[in-house]
């Protein structure tokens, strides 16, 4: 091979080099968007209205818990809360029910989903009450009145079990609605 050739072909190797690269960054800029918004569709529940995730709330010990799953209430108590210039500590958020069932619990949130009252727990008929419209849940959460004006299900929260301690993210839901959409 001449030098023109030996140039010819470096040429070609560059311009092959450059080609390979643009499509590569063109396809990785239109997956990116994509890529960086794929944790919050397919968890929005779990972020607040400001993009941030919920922060995780400790609630009680395991051992606390009755190991048939009968439900028991507690009280949410944040640790701290910041605003734009304070930050708050100790601040009561609401409540749940917390059910066990081996080493997972689920955390259903005390406030009626259709108007906000709070659900009893009844212990007699085992289930979930809403004083206010007469609703009744499943100790699953869903729906078993007929004609329901709860337009969905008791709300549970994400939860976890760490070190012997339950862990919730405690959100609340906008009443009403069907869709569980998280308020803050
Ligand atoms: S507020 Fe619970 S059924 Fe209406």
């Amino acid at each position: 091979m001449n030098e023109k050739d030996e140039k010819k072909k470096s040429s070609n190797n560059r311009r092959n080099f450059v080609i390979t690269s643009t499509i590569g960054a063109s396809a990785a800029c239109a997956l990116f968007p994509f890529a960086s918004g794929l944790p919050s569709v397919l968890d929005p529940v779990t972020k607040k209205s400001d993009g941030k995730q919920v922060p995780w709330t400790k609630v009680t010990a395991l051992a606390t818990l009755p190991e048939d799953g009968t439900p028991t209430k507690f009280e949410v108590i944040l640790e701290k809360v910041t605003d734009a210039w304070t930050t708050y500590t100790n601040i009561p958020a609401g409540a749940v029910y917390l059910a066990r069932n081996g080493d997972e619990v689920t955390a259903y949130n005390l406030k009626c989903p259709h108007l906000g009252c709070a659900i009893d727990y009844r212990k007699n008929s085992n289930d979930y009450f809403c004083p206010c419209h007469n609703s009744t849940f499943a100790l699953d959460g869903s729906i078993t009145t007929e004609n329901s004006p709860s337009p969905r299900g008791m709300d549970t929260m994400e939860t976890k079990v760490e070190g012997g301690l339950v862990w919730i993210r405690f959100q609340q839901f906008r009443p009403n609605v069907s869709e569980k959409i998280p308020l803050s």
